[in-house]
């Protein structure tokens, strides 16, 4: 398994870089746009130094997060700490997807974002996930598109790294922390869902123009408008399928109501 523990500072500078807010912006959007008006319960599973969890308790909600590695929920509970207000609304577990136990508690939200692509095999982590989603609840996975594997190397001009990865058919491929990265295929993510009592949404891909440069520094009106340009592609066919993530949400429907 990765050794997140050493590799903490290398995603917060890219988690702040333009590409990695994108990518933040994107998914938050979405997420609390499913997301009742009314503070409900939320489960940030690999949390990690705390972007999402932050997003969520900011707009009022009542976030738990767990990740593996004890330098990552420092750094979350640092940045939490900095924030007045969130103390009695977020709570920080040391644990993994395989010993995260909610004691029976039921979630309005559960999010997983950018851990299954570290996962030799996502069906047990989704089984998990899902089991912890009650009522009417959301399911938000957000992980590498298996299917746009070498775009981000062909975009970059590396074309033989890029050739090879479209040739073979490989999920895998090296991800931004320099580290291998697997990816999904969107139907099997949302038939792993389904199995489990989950009612797939509409899934969005996720940094579709903006995946490449690594050096891209938008001033504030270019990064508006290339987020509003993502977004827009993000639910469309073609552009969604070339996305170097796809997010993909389910939702547990409630007994008994209309569907
Ligand atoms: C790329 S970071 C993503 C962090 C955060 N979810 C985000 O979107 O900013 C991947 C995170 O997954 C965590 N992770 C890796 N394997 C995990 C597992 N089996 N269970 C839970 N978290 C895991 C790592 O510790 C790391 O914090």
């Amino acid at each position: 398994m990765t050794d997140f523990a050493t590799v903490g500072a290398a995603y917060a500078a890219h988690s702040r870089s333009a590409r990695g807010r994108l990518r933040h912006d994107l998914v938050a959007r979405r997420v609390l746009t499913e997301l009742p008006d009314r503070p409900v319960r939320v489960l940030d599973a690999g949390c990690g130094d705390g972007e999402m969890l932050i997003r969520l308790a900011a707009a009022g909600h009542r976030v738990t997060g767990f990740d593996p590695p004890a330098e990552m929920l420092d750094t979350a509970a640092r940045r939490i700490a900095s924030r007045p207000g969130f103390a009695g609304r977020v709570r920080l577990v040391n644990a993994d997807i395989g010993s995260f136990s909610c004691d029976g508690e039921r979630f309005d939200a559960v999010c997983c974002h950018g851990v299954l692509m570290y996962l030799e095999d996502p069906a047990e982590a989704v089984g998990r996930l899902a089991g912890m989603v009650g009522p009417g609840g959301l399911l938000s996975l957000l992980t590498k598109n298996g299917a746009a594997v070498g775009v981000r190397e062909a975009f970059r001009g590396e074309y033989e790294t890029a050739r090879e990865l479209i040739e073979s058919g490989t999920a895998t491929s090296i991800g931004n922390l320099g580290l291998p990265t697997r990816g999904d295929d969107v139907a099997a993510l949302d038939e792993l869902a389904s199995s489990h009592g989950l009612t797939p949404l509409a899934w969005q891909g996720v940094r579709i123009f903006h995946d490449h440069p690594e050096d891209w520094g938008p001033t504030p009106a270019e990064y508006a408008a290339a987020l509003e340009t993502e977004w827009a592609a993000s639910s469309r066919d073609p552009y969604r399928q070339l996305g170097r993530m796809v997010h993909t949400l389910a939702r547990r429907e409630v007994a008994g109501s209309p569907t």
